[in-house]
Formats: C-alpha cells, sequence, structure tokens
C-alpha cells in the first residue's frame, strides 16, 4: 500500500523544518513517534525516492545510496543488509550520538532498507566498548518487541568498519578485509547491503518527508543535511548537524574553533586544508574536491599554532601501520616504512632523502591495498607534507617552537586473535 497524496501533504506538514533533522526527536520510542510520527509505507517506492532526494552514503565513500539498493535488490535469493555503526575513525563520534540519540530512526531506516531490496536478515554493528551505545539499541529493539535484528559488536579496529571486513566479521572470521563485493557475496554467502548508520536514518525521513523535503537544506549537488564532528582545538567539541553546503567558517564557529593553521576534513582518511584555502569552503562535493577533499564521515579537526604538526602526522602514520591488516605487502610493510620516516621527521632528522622517500613510498603504496586503507594514509600523509611543508623544514634543522606534541587520539587498535 502507497501513500495517497493527500496523506504524502499531511506528513510533509509535520516535517521538521530547519535544523536538527535527524537529532530533533527523543530516544524512546514515544518521543520518536511523537517528533516523527509512523514510518508509512512506502518501502516499494524507496529506491525511487532515494534516487531523487539524491542521498549518498555519510560512511565516508559518499557511494548514492540509490545505486547500493539497486545493487542488491536486483540479486537473486535471500539477502541481508547490515548497518555499518563500528565508527572506528577515532576522530568521529556521530554515529554514537545518532545511535544514543535517534535509534529509533536508525532502526526505522534498517527496516526500510531491509524491505526495499527484500532482505530477511537484519544486522546491527557496534564497535566493542561503547557501552551506552550498545544499550541504547537494545533498549530501542525491546521498546520495537523486535528480536530479530542481531546485534553484532566487533572489535575496536578501524579496518572492521570496512564492509567486506564487516561481513568477514559477521561470519565468524577475524574482521580482515576480503576480496569479496558484499551486494554479490556478503553475509552467509548472500547479496548484503552495508550502509553507515547515519545513512539509513537519512533514508526513515525520507521515506516519511519524501526527497523533496530532504532537497530543502543543502546544496544541489549535495543535497540534505549531515552530522559533522568538530575536533582537534576548539572550546566546544562535539556533533553538529548541519546542511550540507555550510560554510566551512560558520563549523568552525559553532565549535569556538582556535584560529586554525590548517583543518583536517573527513578524518585520517581525509586531507589537511591549509587555513587560507579553507576559509573560502564549504562542506559539499562541489567545493570540497577542488582540493582532494571530501566531507567523508564528517570529520573536521582544527590544529592551531601552539600545535606540532609534524608530531601529529607522525602519531598517525604509526596508528595506520597498527591498523593494518597484514595481509597485502604494501599495505603491510609501506604503512611500516612511512610510520619510521615520519617518525625520523618529528625526531628532527636532518637527512633530505627522508622527505624523498616518504614521497616515494607514499605514490608506492596508493591503489595497491586489497582495501583503501592505504590510500587513506596517502591522502593524510602527502597533504600533510604539503600544508606543514616550512615547520618539516623547521624539524630538519633540528628547531621545534612548538609547545603541545599530543592533540589528536590514536588509540591502540584491539590484537588480531
Ligand atoms: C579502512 C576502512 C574503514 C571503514 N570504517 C567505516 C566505519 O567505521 N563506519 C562506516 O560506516 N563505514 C566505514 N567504512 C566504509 C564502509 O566500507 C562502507 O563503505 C560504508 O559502511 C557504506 O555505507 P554508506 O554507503 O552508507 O556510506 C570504512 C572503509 C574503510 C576502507
Ligand atoms: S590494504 Fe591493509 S587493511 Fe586493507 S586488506 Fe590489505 S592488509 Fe588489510
Amino acid at each position: 500500500m502507497t501513500m495517497t497524496l493527500a496523506q504524502r501533504e499531511r506528513r510533509a506538514a509535520t516535517a521538521p523544518t530547519g535544523l536538527p533533522r535527524l537529532l530533533a526527536g527523543r530516544p524512546d520510542l514515544a518521543g520518536h513517534l511523537a517528533a516523527f510520527g509512523p514510518l508509512p509505507p512506502v518501502a516499494a517506492e524507496m529506491q525511487a525516492m532515494t534516487a531523487r532526494a539524491g542521498l549518498t552514503g555519510r560512511g565516508g565513500a559518499g557511494f548514492p545510496t540509490h545505486r547500493k539498493l539497486e545493487a542488491v535488490a536486483g540479486r537473486r535469493g535471500p539477502r541481508v543488509v547490515v548497518a555499518n555503526g563500528t565508527e572506528g575513525e577515532p576522530l568521529s563520534a556521530k554515529d554514537k550520538t545518532l545511535l544514543i540519540q535517534a535509534p529509533h530512526l536508525v532502526l526505522d531506516g534498517l527496516d526500510l532498507a531491509a524491505q526495499a531490496v527484500g532482505a530477511s536478515r537484519r544486522v546491527i554493528c557496534i564497535e566493542r566498548g561503547n557501552q551506552a551505545v550498545y544499550a541504547a539499541v537494545c533498549v530501542a529493539l525491546a521498546e520495537r518487541r523486535d528480536e530479530s535484528v542481531e546485534v553484532v559488536v566487533t572489535p575496536r579496529r578501524y579496518v572492521t568498519g570496512q564492509e567486506a571486513a564487516l561481513v568477514d566479521f559477521i561470519d565468524g572470521g577475524p574482521g580482515r578485509p576480503t576480496r569479496e563485493r558484499p551486494f554479490e557475496r556478503g553475509v552467509g554467502g548472500r547479496p548484503t547491503l552495508v550502509d553507515n548508520v547515519e545513512t539509513l536514518a537519512h533514508l526513515a525521513l525520507i521515506a516519511r518527508f519524501g526527497p523533496e523535503w530532504f532537497r530543502q537544506v543543502g546544496s544541489p549537488g549535495s543535497p540534505g543535511s549531515a552530522l559533522i564532528t568538530v575536533g582537534g582545538r576548539v572550546d566546544r567539541p562535539g556533533v553538529f548537524e548541519v546542511a550540507m553546503g555550510t560554510p566551512l567558517s560558520s563549523v568552525l564557529q559553532l565549535a569556538q574553533a582556535a584560529p586554525p593553521r590548517a583543518v583536517l576534513l573527513g578524518g585520517y582518511f581525509g586531507r589537511w586544508i591549509p587555513a587560507r584555502s579553507a576559509r573560502q569552503l564549504t562542506l559539499d562535493a562541489a567545493s570540497l574536491s577542488a582540493h582532494g577533499a571530501a566531507v567523508g564521515c564528517g570529520v573536521v579537526a582544527v590544529i592551531d599554532d601552539d600545535s606540532c604538526a609534524v608530531a601529529e602526522l607522525a602519531r598517525v602514520a604509526a596508528w595506520y601501520a597498527h591498523s593494518s591488516a597484514g595481509q597485502c605487502g604494501a599495505c603491510t610493510w609501506g604503512l611500516r616504512d612511512l610510520a619510521a620516516a615520519t617518525s625520523a621527521l618529528e625526531a628532527g632528522s636532518p637527512d633530505p632523502r627522508v622527505t624523498s622517500d616518504i614521497q616515494r613510498w607514499t605514490a608506492m603504496v596508493k591503489g595497491r591495498g586489497g582495501c583503501r586503507l592505504p590510500d587513506g594514509a596517502v591522502a593524510f600523509l602527502e597533504s600533510g607534507m604539503e600544508a606543514f611543508a616550512d615547520e618539516i623544514a623547521e624539524h630538519q634543522a633540528g628547531r621545534c617552537r612548538r609547545r603541545d606534541h599530543r592533540l589528536l587520539p590514536t588509540p591502540t587498535p584491539e590484537a588480531w586473535g
């Protein structure tokens, strides 16, 4: 049964105006239904509605969501949908915030996606150690009296959030990326849709209020809103829901950022943008792609004059090396050598070969991994070497005038079992 035009218009009249949208409701079922109303029976139209809305994935790659729905729906046999709430990116907190504040929106999206692709199995993945997130999801499922959604707790490892790795873990493996493409051969060998939890929550709003409502905020090429985690040197770190296309300067103001020397966009998978270029940017694909950057998973991190960027590059390069799943040579050895060279830079090595080695090795590992982990390291380091060239020269001359050598978090990944 589809909604009539009159029903849809009535629903549109109750739609949240302005922002926040995703964070406009409450965590409990009664509060959620009071804010957003029940889910209308639009599953059959979901692919077309998602295409009209122009929703793109909020997990990092920004792939059009309707194409992922189509790819899985077009396969034969039983299918699976996985909500990716692992959020292993150390700078990101938006998925945890969303799951705590609006678990029903994510679960509505999971149900809709499952109906849209004809999936009988629904799974939600949460990284170990996030007790509040786990509790919020379990309470929400109990409120819905839904015992058929599987809640899978994953190891604390960035790389297990990659979609094929997640499938491997759900199937009882260690959670390493595999060569399989989940939409063809995913959980239990079945075609599987893996979507980020924020993407699914947007789906739940598009189903209720329609694609035109979704496009009322954002830019034509990057419609809708996004959850942005702002961190680094800011007085008010946190998660903010903003319209796509919002000026980066406004986002920095929301978080009361220190005057930035550079801004990291997209987290450790993203790129450093020097402050002089960052001032002009808006958070959408068109503006950021000119700098090789993207909104990605929605992380904005600020580094100021007091912080040693070379120390940050070295620590994150070491984190990348530890994060490798140790399966591909370029990733295992390349990231290890890049970490060693970046550490030598931090230590003040005057040897000019260190910077040329970094340039050579980044070119060598780019595109050479079984998953995109090495590409993330390359983007982070290449953009950092460019943005902080002056400071790197200071280090090579044996000087570092920055006070703070530890700004960004680099948690130790859980050991492989
Ligand atoms: C190393 C690596 C780590 C990733 N970690 C996450 C993650 O923590 N959460 C997430 O949603 N996507 C993560 N992704 C992206 C997923 O592979 C996948 O593209 C995403 O969950 C799809 O959802 P979306 O289309 O809704 O964005 C990661 C990718 C890579 C290469
Ligand atoms: S690139 Fe690294 S993390 Fe990705 S599959 Fe290969 S070894 Fe594993």
